[in-house]
């Protein structure tokens, strides 16, 4: 068994801690008394009575049951005015490949949940990384079904062991964001059960509570329907043959039918109030469209869900986790952060050093002058955008955490020009109202052109606020302070129809109306903007006004939007990076940041291609140049190119990585924590090879063409080099792999015992990892699959006995003759190594026929 360090790994028992759970309460009694009460009041259940909660049936004992977003963090209802714990992105937490840290991570989201007073959260995301441009790649586990769902499982009952529901997203086929809610996933089924269905099955055997139909459409045999309305898929598959017995919840705004999605198995219409149920589900009963048992089956599920989550009378309430910025949570999500970070490369340096080692950690004696560079370490990308979006209490800038991590060392910071294309948001120090107060001026006008509500919002991200029933009308105004003599440019970006005016002269008008798709496509973060050049002499003030359409989302509710940014005049592109030239040439060590940024990687669109915006790539070989130290910290989710991969003297992967990522990067570059992560995905060298470069639909259909080959499957098939394999990721310590030996296990798995050796000087970390290939009779079995894997903490130079079990499943194909798995028999390669590549040892294991 691997040995575990004294001290050096953390408990991951912050948030709460496993108590009883309500799971096996009995709610035969609650269940019965629903089906004697009136019908509309039944249907009532089964759409949301707000944007984030059920209605109550005191009459049942039922409170609302409250819904929130995930995985990142727990946002709550909105109303609570609390920060939230942020999260290193899934993708990264999955780079840890560690069981034991996705349960410390549910029990602190189980902790927030607490403090939020959420019952539901609507994580994990078990979708797959099929493309690497995916806008969701990031808050996606990763591109492997075992792995995901093996992570995933940990995460979800972790959840539920503290009461708190997982709804497990999106069934099914949503890997792409371009026209989400339209598109029809065509995956055959063998596919469909072996990579994408896999993970959901592996969760609903685990005993998830609740699980999300997604907003796309899926064929199944020919048959297409949407996820809410997929008879095959929510009420044959999910249902009746896997036996889920919680609920079906569609996204928001998903659902469009009445009797379609009520027969085909969905539960619980998401958001309300409206929607297509209510009324019209209630007429479908009454004229023998739909059964009223029907409508009891899923009243059931969701008073079950309700006594799984406390929310029937008698249940204690649950326990609240601590603060976000207590000292724990800040310790955990350091820990989280750091030991997701993958070490890409790490050169031995150019030293007569007679222990030559790589660059990293740093040598303190040897890092006096540090230069930190790149618009990313000003200002770090700490999450994807979209629904998982929390609002942290801080964010550890690297800055502060480099000096507080190198107390004698100079470290510098230096941006190196702009990687975004829009322009930064307007600070509130920036803005003015018409009367002088600082803030932005917002009133709300009545038909009659009266103005009856009038307030005042810090700055643009506040432009988002409750409005009127009765307003029709609404305008933003403020006054710009525009100091630095010479170009200034403002842009104003208004969301829906609008007329902008600057300085009383209008400068741009939209007639288009909207409604909930700039919701749903995510537009709503990023409108097209209006850009006013100004070329300042002396300090001068403008005034923008806009008059901005109300949106009205559905059931997200009515709301006003714009977006105001502000360029001051300063160094220009070409100056900022020959400054961070020089500032590196100056340096012992250069530390480049770079990454994507709100306008690359978010929910409702997928990127087109892999390329680092701006121009860092010029950045990182110019620094390079300058300096043979330098190192390289990628801050994304997704993969990007890194055509200077082995350029320079070290990469890290640094992930998207939430509240602490200053600090998690400090923890690495000093070694206080190893960076003991391996990619959950591949990294592509060039966009050319990528297997899937693009999942725009072709006449609404995604076809899944690939088959079972997935992510690294598809580069194995077709031989080619990636510019890192799955799986890939140095850590600090070096390995030998010693002995390696395959049996029989219980239940027609397999065992696999290998023995590890930490050959450096330090304790390390490693990820062991079982792949199988199997003899070539079935010529659409991928050419290798990932089968066990496990997390070692060796201390230096022990050796450790690794126990892998390979589940049944893994041996196991979909076989559409006899609509079941089977064992195909014959002779099967067990390999076990560092990564998908890098294999060291093998055994053969023989399924007899
Ligand atoms: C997303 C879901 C999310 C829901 C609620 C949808 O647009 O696809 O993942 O849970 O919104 O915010």
């Amino acid at each position: 068994m691997a040995t575990h360090l004294e001290g050096e790994v953390c408990e991951w028992s912050i948030g709460v801690t496993p108590t009883a759970t309500t799971r096996d309460l009995d709610t035969s009694e609650v269940i019965a008394a629903a089906e004697q009460i009136p019908l509309e009041r039944k249907v009532e259940l089964l759409t949301g009575a707000t944007t984030w909660a059920l209605a109550a049936m005191p009459e049942l004992g039922l409170r609302p049951v409250v819904l929130s977003d995930g995985p990142i963090g727990v946002r709550g209802t909105g109303e609570d005015g609390l920060a939230s714990a942020q999260l290193p992105a899934p993708s990264a937490t999955a780079a840890t490949w560690d069981e034991e840290l996705q349960r410390g991570i549910a029990r602190l989201i189980a902790g927030e949940a607490g403090r939020k007073g959420v019952d539901v959260v609507l994580a994990p995301v078990v979708n797959l990384q099929r493309s690497p441009v995916g806008g969701r790649h990031f808050e996606c586990l990763a591109e492997d079904p075992l792995l995901t769902a093996r992570l995933a499982t940990a995460y979800v009952t972790g959840l539920q062991e503290a009461g708190v529901a997982a709804s497990v997203k999106h069934f099914a086929g949503n890997e792409t964001e371009t026209e989400r809610t339209s598109y029809i996933a065509r995956i055959d089924e063998r596919t469909l059960r072996e990579v994408y269905l896999a993970p959901f099955e592996a969760l609903v055997a685990a005993g998830a509570w609740t699980v999300m139909a997604a907003y796309n459409g899926i064929a199944i045999d020919g048959v297409e329907a949407t996820a809410t309305a997929n008879e095959r898929l929510l009420r044959g598959i999910l249902k009746d043959e896997w036996g889920f017995d919680g609920v079906v919840v569609s996204d928001w705004l998903a659902t469009r039918d009445t009797d379609a999605a009520a027969s085909a198995g969905l539960d619980l219409v998401m958001p309300g109030p409206g929607g297509p149920w209510g009324e019209k589900l209630v007429a479908a009963v009454r004229e023998g469209r739909v059964p009223e048992s029907v409508i009891d089956d899923k009243v059931a599920r969701i008073l079950r869900l309700a006594g799984r989550v406390g929310a029937l009378a008698g249940a204690e309430p649950r326990d609240a986790g601590p603060d976000p910025d207590s000292p724990e949570v800040v310790a955990f999500l350091r820990e989280a952060a750091a030991r997701a970070t993958v070490v890409l490369r790490n050169s031995v340096r150019d030293t007569a050093a007679p222990r030559a080692r790589g660059i990293l950690p740093l040598d303190p004696a040897e890092a006096r002058r540090i230069a930190l560079i790149g618009h990313n370490a000003v200002e770090p990308f700490v999450q994807g955008g979209g629904s998982a979006f929390v609002t942290p209490p801080h964010v550890s800038q690297p800055l502060d955490a480099l000096r507080a991590a190198f107390p004698d060392a100079a470290v510098t910071l230096h941006r190196g020009g702009s990687t975004t294309v829009g322009a930064p948001a307007l600070a509130a120090s920036e803005v003015r109202t018409p009367d002088g107060d600082p803030g932005i001026l917002v009133e709300q006008f009545d038909d009659g052109g009266a103005c009856i509500a009038s307030t005042i919002v810090p700055d643009a991200a506040a432009l988002w606020l409750p409005i009127h029933d009765r307003a029709t009308a609404v305008r933003a105004s403020t006054h710009i302070a525009l100091d630095a003599p010479g170009r200034h440019t403002i842009e104003i970006a208004p969301v829906g129809a609008h007329r902008v005016r600057v300085d009383g002269v209008q400068i741009g008008e939209s007639t288009r109306v909207v409604g909930s798709e700039v919701v749903l496509d995510s537009s709503y973060h990023n409108p097209p903007a209006h850009l006013v050049d100004l070329d300042v002499e002396e300090a001068l003030t403008v005034s923008v006004e806009i008059d901005a359409q109300i949106v009205d989302a559905e059931a997200y509710g009515r709301f006003v939007r714009a977006h105001l940014r502000h360029r001051a005049p300063g160094r220009s592109l070409d100056e900022e990076i020959a400054d961070a030239v020089v500032a590196a040439t100056a340096a012992d060590v250069a530390v480049v940041v770079v990454g994507t940024n709100p306008e690359t990687e978010s929910e409702g669109w997928d990127r087109p291609d892999l390329e680092l915006p701006g121009r860092q790539n010029e950045l990182v070989r110019r620094v390079a140049a300058a300096n043979p130290n330098t190192i390289v910290v990628v801050n994304a989710g997704a993969p990007v190119l890194l055509p200077w991969l082995d350029e320079v003297a070290a990469v890290l992967w640094w992930w998207l990585p939430g509240q602490e990522a200053g600090a998690s990067l400090a923890a690495v570059l000093t070694g206080e924590i190893e960076p003991s992560g391996r990619l959950p995905w591949t990294l592509p060298a060039d966009m050319a090879d990528v297997p899937v470069p693009h999942g725009t639909p072709v006449d609404g259909s995604i076809r899944y063409t690939e088959g079972l080959d997935v992510g690294h499957r598809a580069w194995d098939r077709r031989g080619l080099t990636p510019a890192r394999e799955f799986g890939y990721g140095l850590g600090y310590a070096r390995w030998s792999y010693d002995r390696f030996a395959v049996a029989a296990a219980d239940r027609g798995g397999l065992l696999a015992r290998v023995d590890i050796t930490n050959r450096s000087a330090r304790d390390g970390r490693e990820v062991v990892q079982v792949y199988l290939s199997a003899d070539g009779s079935d010529p659409d079995r991928p050419v290798r699959w990932l089968a066990g894997f496990a997390v070692a903490d060796v201390a230096a130079g022990e050796t450790a006995t690794i126990d892998i079990l390979i589940e049944r499943r893994s041996l196991q194909s979909w076989s559409t003759d006899a609509s079941d798995w089977i064992t195909p028999p014959g002779a099967y390669r067990v390999s076990v190594g560092r990564s998908s590549r890098d294999l060291r040892l093998e055994a053969v294991h023989t399924v007899d026929g």
